[in-house]
Formats: structure tokens, sequence, C-alpha cells
């Protein structure tokens, strides 16, 4: 077989998107351009590697053996272009982040700031929720992640940097929001709007009821800290919420947060790999720069 890595390209962007037409977008090619390689590929496999049912192409067997083979490759192409940049001293190459969403309220602001300093850095940060993060950790997806709540896991490495206060948000003129030292207790009777189950937020707060031997049914279940946000503006009901979620909304007199006993939690964020991992030069530098630069750049102290 005589394959080229563009064909492998190709083939891995359409095996993804199980379409032709998204992979040329992608790749800024035409799709009868990916038709054609992807034909050429299947003539030196000597067996087809898509097969169409209805609208839909599908990776026949060969095709999901190409696949992983293909995921292998330009794995290894990708780690090897990092260690030759590695072994020059240039700090260039890919930068693979996962970052819960929280969290996007100031990691953006740190990769901006550092990709000042390091032009040459590619960085690829994707968020979704714990759940999600938890499982490319699992599968050693990324160079580190960033997360709140860190599994008791001995086999993971989990640096502190940034503290992360969490509190109970209400609209500016909630009735609550001139008293003081309000009882958990009292708030049971709110209508809470809470994050998806497979929320870091979510977990810590209903996990300090639990502890507390409470419970609060969600008024609502909401997928983001933003359509929270959404909410409490709009009257839904009260949430619990990292606090640099609602720094806008607060400066602008929209929110408060509310004086209850036991709150603000302060935890702390976590970048995350599991032991073994050897990091390449760039998520050193980028895991330093978050480590010794974070509160510099933010300017937020949240105590
Ligand atoms: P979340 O995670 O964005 O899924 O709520 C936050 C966290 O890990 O603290």
């Amino acid at each position: 077989m005589h394959l080229t890595l563009q064909q492998l390209r190709l083939f891995e962007a359409v095996s993804r998107h199980g379409s032709y037409t998204r992979a040329a977008e992608e790749l800024h090619l035409t799709q009868p351009a990916v038709s054609i390689q992807i034909k050429r590929l299947e003539t030196q496999t000597g067996l087809p590697l898509f097969e169409q049912i209805g609208k839909k192409i599908f990776p026949t067997a060969a095709g999901k053996a190409m696949y992983a083979a293909s995921l292998d490759i330009l794995g290894r192409v990708e780690d090897l272009k990092n260690t030759v940049e590695e072994l020059k001293g240039v700090v260039k190459g890919t930068l693979q982040v996962s970052v819960v969403t929280t969290a996007k309220y100031f990691m953006p602001h740190l990769l901006g700031m550092f990709l000042q300093k390091y032009p040459d850095v590619e960085p690829k940060l994707k968020f979704t929720n714990r759940a999600g993060v938890m499982e490319r950790l699992m599968n050693n997806e990324d160079d580190f992640v960033i997360m709140g709540q860190v599994p008791e896991d001995g086999d993971l490495e989990a640096y502190p940097f940034l503290n992360n206060i969490l509190g109970i948000v209400a609209p500016a003129d909630h009735p609550l929001a001139k008293k003081k030292k309000i009882t958990l207790k009292a708030l049971t009777k709110e209508r809470f709007l809470k994050r998806e189950r497979e929320s870091g937020t979510r977990y810590v707060f209903d996990k300090m009821l639990e502890d507390k031997g409470l419970h609060i049914e969600p008024y609502m279940e909401l997928g983001s800290s933003e359509a929270l946000k959404q909410g409490v503006m709009a009257g839904l009901g009260i949430a619990f919420l990292s606090l640099h979620s609602v720094q806008l909304e607060r400066e602008a007199g929209k929110l408060t947060v509310l004086d209850v006993e036991g709150f603000p939690l302060k935890r702390r964020w976590y970048a995350v790999h599991s032991k073994g991992r050897k990091l390449s030069l760039v998520a050193r530098t980028f895991l330093d720069y978050i480590l010794t630069e974070s509160h510099h750049v933010l300017n937020v102290e949240y105590e």
C-alpha cells in the first residue's frame, strides 16, 4: 500500500464527520477532490472503506481498521513534530487542553496572553462539562485538563492555581438580597435552577447539601452556567454558581450574591493529567505559565 499522510488526513476527516462535504469544508478542499482521494485509497487497499446507506456513509470493516490506523499514524506524526521542535528548544506545536465549561470565563484570557508570548503554539481548547472532561482524562486525549473537582484517584497529578469561589446568586432586587446570614434550610423553600447532573458545579452543591442532610429539588435543570445566569436574571429562580461566571452581571448591578451561612464556598481550579503522562515542551510551558502568571494576567482574586 502506498498511502500518503494527506490521504489519511482526508480519510480521518471523512470518517469523523461521516460526510465528504463536511470533511471538504474543514480541509478547504472541494468535495470531488476529497472523493477522488478516498477512491484512490480504496483502490490501494483493494476494499471499499465506506458504504452508502440512504444519504449517509458508514465505514466498512476495512474502513474501521483504516480509521484506527490513521488516528495512530497521524497522532505519531504530531508527536514527532512536537519532539523535533522540542529538540530545537522552540516552544512550537500543538497544545491540546480540555476545560470544564465554568472555566471558560477565564481560560481563553490566559491562553490569549500565553499566545502573545508564544505565537507558534497551535492551541486546541475543548470545553465540556466535568463528566466530559473526566472521560477525556481517562482516555488520555489531552496534554492536561482544567477542572474544579479532581477525582480522588492516585494516578492523577493535580496542580492547583486560581481560587474558585462559588455562591448563591439571585437577581439584585430579590427579597433576600439585603438579608444577612440566611440559613441554608431557609433557602430550601426557594426555586432553584440547577446545572445538569454531569456538571462539576452541580456535584459540589448537591454534595454539600447531602453532607448537611438537605436536598433541594431543582425547579428547572439547565445545561450551562450561562443559561442559569440568564434564568436568574429573568426571575425564574436562584442558582449556585462559580463567581467567575457572574463577574460582569454583578458589576452591572443585575445579579447579587446572597449572604448564606456557609457560603461562598472556596475551592480551587486544578490543571490535571495522569501521573505517567510526559508533557511536551509546549504543554509544560503552558502549565508553568498558568501556575505562575494566572493571578497577574486575570487580575481577579475572589478571596
Ligand atoms: P462544570 O465543572 O463546568 O461541569 O460545572 C466545574 C468544576 O469542575 O468545578
